[in-house]
């Protein structure tokens, strides 16, 4: 299927508005746009629209140039999931690239003898599943791209070979993953930096690949130039994917994990498939919700939370009152619990899709919400594992004829195991991390034991992540997701509310703090210090443990204003490098 595009020669207006709000450049389009952690990929993104490329075509390209200029997140070596909608048919189509279990590993093979977790489970290749993401974006691109293949990875190629002009924020980055944090200047380095010791300077294809040529500190300003990024990308611009899972760059990632012990062979990168599944499909209020299905538990969270808020009226409220924030707690409490004892990988474990999601069920959980907070004990005797890391990515397409795409992906922590693959210069992933690492046991920390997440060969771990396109009539009305590993379902929740129950203007709706409750720790995290103490008192009373501080997510989204056909491309504010491009 192709979409077509005749229809845009009709469409004459470019760029409607552009104006500043919290400091952050948004921008309103009228034909087409992308928004994604970083300028120069959006704009990518956006040239593959004006080539006549349609909304998946402008997110593969900015899928592969987000894995040279963000390369904290952005990947070649990891995973993810890709939601996309598709005009000329009304239908929704969803990608499944979540990385697998190499054939050698093992439920306890992060284990010593007592069972304690071995140092090194988040660094090296021994962390790394089989990556998934240059099959997942081809099997897109297969089945509903319009460009060829070969167009949409060159430009990345191009940025990888000449270098890009990098932010403060990534030199701070690099800075603190290749110098020792006592010997940088303390402004590079990032507060929390001290207690990780695995980082990309204990790699030495790391270091080859992102120190400066001059061996000094990265400065806002250098140029980043990956040559060896650059002719991976340039084979698999000309060979395809199977260039990744069975040519030259399948021998790289094989002799790297065989150097530095990691499990991934040549027969798993060979089996390697991504899989299209049904969409999660639900409703709210009249607008149709739909949502990546397991491995990810993002969809089927994002529609049970619905269905049980569509009980209360949290718009009479208002998005700040405290009856509001512990109606979404308790919402967010409920999904999460069905995260951790239902949701895994569906080619290995019955997940009940039809049940979780039903408006009935809904109706159960909501009739348990009160005034005051459940423990989430009394929900089951599990606690939840310790936070992940800070770094996936998403990003948000649409184009001229309506067609949209919600993608994220990852290498689960910020640099994945940090280790490039020697030769080939990228990351591989360290998801194996988002098993359930201890085979039935749950401790004070809250790590989850329970069996559906288990480690199998060739499983895929279970995730978070949550894109998102909500439709009203059968037009684009939302598309959103986030990082921020658990955080991911509540970010975007959030951004569904404040757009449609709240109904906040595009750039509010992003910027408005966020909450999010992950059943185990038992403690409300409430995004920033701009809460009143009368809210958080309202919400002790009800016997809610709080915390405050911090940022929630990076949920780069695209509203479409139904009436005027206005785009509005909304890069998240709370980091610094994120852009939208369009006309
Ligand atoms: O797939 C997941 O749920 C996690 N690996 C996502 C990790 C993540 O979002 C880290 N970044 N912000």
């Amino acid at each position: 299927m192709k979409w077509s595009y005749r229809g845009l020669i009709a469409v004459t207006t470019l760029v409607v508005t552009s104006f500043s709000l919290s400091g952050v450049h948004a921008e309103a389009y009228r034909k087409h746009a992308v928004v994604s952690q970083q300028g120069d990929a959006s704009d990518i993104g956006r040239d593959a629209m004006r080539s006549g490329g349609n909304a998946v075509d402008a997110a593969v390209a900015t899928a592969f140039a987000l894995a040279v200029t963000h390369p904290a997140a952005g990947n070649l070596g990891g995973g993810g999931f890709l939601v996309a909608f598709d005009a000329s048919s009304g239908k929704v189509f969803t990608f499944d690239f979540r990385e697998t279990a190499p054939s050698g590993s093992t439920p306890t093979m992060y284990l010593t003898p007592e069972g304690k977790l071995k140092p090194g489970h988040r660094a090296g290749p021994r962390a790394a599943g089989v990556p998934g993401t240059v099959r997942g974006l081809a099997l897109a691109h297969k089945r509903l791209g319009s460009r060829p293949w070969a167009d949409l990875v060159r430009p990345a190629a191009k940025l990888a070979r000449d270098g890009f002009v990098i932010s403060g924020t990534l030199a701070r980055g690099l800075n603190a993953q290749l110098f020792d944090p006592q010997k940088v200047d303390r402004a590079d380095v990032p507060e929390d930096l001290g207690a990780n010791a695995d980082r990309l300077a204990h790699f030495e294809a790391s270091v080859k690949a992102y120190r400066h040529p001059e061996g000094r500190p990265w400065r806002e300003g250098d140029r980043l130039i990956q040559t060896d990024l650059a002719n991976t990308l340039d084979r698999i611009a000309a060979n395809g994917p199977d260039e990744f899972y069975q040519g030259e760059t399948a021998k790289l990632i094989v002799a790297h994990n065989e150097k530095l012990g990691g499990l991934i062979t040549a027969a798993d990168l060979a089996a390697y498939q991504a899989v299209e599944r049904n969409p999660i499909h639900g409703q709210f209020r009249g607008f149709d919700i739909y949502g990546m299905g397991p491995p990810a538990s993002g969809g089927i969270l994002m529609m049970q939370m619905l269905n049980i808020l569509e009980r209360f009226d949290l718009a009479a409220d208002g998005p700040k009152h405290p009856r509001t924030l512990h109606r979404i707690t308790e919402a967010m409490r409920r999904g999460f619990f069905t995260r951790a004892t239902e949701i895994a990988d569906p080619d290995r474990v019955e997940v009940p899709i039809e049940k979780l999601i039903s408006k009935a069920y809904a109706d159960k959980l909501a009739a348990s919400i009160g005034e005051k907070a459940i423990p989430s004990a009394e929900l089951a005797p599990f606690r939840i594992e310790h936070p992940e890391g800070t770094d996936t990515t998403h990003l948000s397409t649409i184009d001229g004829k309506g067609n949209a795409v919600a993608l994220t992906y990852t290498l689960e922590e910020g640099y994945g195991c940090k280790s490039v693959v020697a030769g080939a210069g990228f990351l591989l992933n360290n998801e194996m991390g988002d098993f359930n690492l201890r085979p039935g046991y749950t401790d004070a920390l809250g790590r989850i034991g329970t069996k559906a997440n288990l480690i199998e060969p060739g499983k895929r771990m279970l995730s978070s992540q949550t894109p998102t396109i909500v439709l009203k009539n059968g037009k684009v009305r939302l598309v959103t997701g986030s990082p921020g590993g658990r955080t991911i379902p509540n970010t975007t929740i959030w951004v569904v509310l404040n757009t449609l129950e709240f109904k906040l203007s595009p750039r509010e709706a992003v910027d408005a703090p966020r909450t999010h409750h992950p059943w185990f720790p038992d403690v409300i995290a409430l995004e920033g210090k701009s809460w009143p103490e009368e809210t958080l008192n309202a919400l002790r009373e009800r016997g809610h443990r709080l915390k405050t501080g911090g940022i929630q997510g990076d949920a780069h989204s695209i509203m479409v204003d139904l009436d005027s056909g206005v785009i509005h491309a909304e890069a998240d504010s709370r980091r610094k490098t994120s852009r939208s491009s369009g006309d």
